[in-house]
């Protein structure tokens, strides 16, 4: 049967690569045995232009009732005085938050030709191949009590609480299990138990879920600040990370980094399956909309192209495909060719379209 997909370009450079990528999916369709039924709509700045709000109730419900749903992203300065509650990246938002997608997937893969693009040491990150698993909608970006609070003497206190239960500690360390299995089998848990209770819990509770239905799986811990330490000083070492909402929003930034680009970059977020198995989803690269390349044809489409062999990977178990993907993406950087981001000594210049042409052609 045809995948529903939702595409939803959004703003800036958004809908310059997300155009590369809808082609890579006619060049499946043509090729291979897949069908998709495609939907397209307006997400972030270009939806307030047309209906005056970041994202439409229809909107949503298009992508809970979708198999899959590729985004591109949103904002920009066009946007800057738009009150807070209605600004772009509110689309976002309101995805993730109902759809309740608990689990960012970030991958921080080195593909080998670009090991010269990187400022780091090649012998560190050459062959790198980690994937970071983040909670999402919970910790202590959601935790009550929170605010600002005057006290009797008029000074002023900001309150956060980190708060994880035990269904949202098993329910993202499960999505890490079952990814490492798929992987090199290795699970390394990330809190601070020395430190935090809610870090406490989150490693008794995965050490039990680990001992009771993984245990085929290797499980270690480690305190997050040493995790910091080790992904600059030996980051192949891991193979999946978990860990929750803070730690997981600053390690997969700086393991991002390891890889030289952020236009390379896809991710994923999923939430829970229901009774049919089928699994909300939403796929984006990890950069924003670049204001400051959008209109030039320069934006590097990898990360967008990536992100849709990472969908069809996790939503609909098209392997095959996806290695396809990946693998045509490493080799036209095998090539040389280089959008301005990742150029580097001896690189081919190349645009948006033309890298799509190359991902096409290989
Ligand atoms: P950004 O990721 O858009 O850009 C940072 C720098 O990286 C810029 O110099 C940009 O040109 C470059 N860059 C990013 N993607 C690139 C690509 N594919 N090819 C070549 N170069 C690329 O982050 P920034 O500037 O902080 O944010 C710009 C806008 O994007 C803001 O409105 C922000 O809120 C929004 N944003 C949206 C996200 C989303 O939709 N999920 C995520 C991050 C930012
Ligand atoms: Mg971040």
């Amino acid at each position: 049967s045809n995948k529903k997909l939702l595409v939803l370009p959004g703003d800036g450079i958004g809908p310059e690569v997300m155009r590369e990528a809808v082609r890579v999916m006619g060049w499946l369709e043509q090729n291979r045995a897949v069908r998709f039924d495609i939907s397209e709509d307006l997400v972030g700045g270009a939806s307030i232009d047309v209906h005056g709000v970041p994202i439409r109730d229809e909107v949503i419900a298009a992508a809970r009732a979708a198999d899959a749903v590729l985004f591109g992203s949103v904002g920009g300065p066009k946007w800057a005085d738009v009150a807070f509650e209605n600004r772009p990246e509110v689309a976002i938002l309101r995805l993730r938050s109902e759809l309740e997608l608990f689990a960012n997937l970030r991958p921080a893969t080195v593909l080998d030709p670009l090991v010269g693009a990187s400022t780091l040491k090649p012998e560190i990150v050459r062959g790198l191949d980690i994937m970071i698993v983040r909670e999402t909608v919970g910790g202590v970006y959601f935790g009550e009590p929170r605010g600002i609070e005057t006290l009797a003497d008029g000074s002023q206190r900001g309150v956060n609480t980190e708060v994880y239960s035990t269904h949202e500690i098993e329910r993202v360390a499960r999505v890490a299990f079952e990814l490492a299995r798929k992987r090199q089998n290795r699970v390394c848990s990330v809190e601070k138990c020395n430190v935090m209770e809610s870090g406490l819990l989150w490693r008794q509770v995965v050490t039990r879920l680990g001992r009771a239905e993984y245990p085929d799986v290797e499980l270690s811990h480690m305190l997050a600040d040493n995790c910091a330490m080790q992904l600059v000083r030996n980051p192949r070492q891991f193979d999946v990370i978990v860990t929750g909402n803070l730690f997981g929003d600053l390690l997969s930034d700086l393991a991002s980094m390891l890889t030289g680009s952020l236009g390379m970059l896809p991710s994923a977020t999923l939430g829970t399956a229901d009774a049919d198995g089928r699994r909300p989803a939403l796929y984006e690269p990890i950069h924003g909309s670049a204001p400051d390349i959008a209109g030039t044809g320069k934006a590097n489409p990898l990360a967008q192209i990536a992100s849709l062999a990472m969908l069809l990977r996790y939503s609909l178990g098209l392997d095959d495909e996806a290695a396809l993907i990946e693998r045509a993406c490493t080799n036209v950087l095998a090539s040389g060719l280089r959008t301005p981001d990742i150029m580097s000594e001896g690189g081919t210049p190349v645009g948006t379209s033309g890298m799509g042409d190359a991902v096409l052609a290989e």
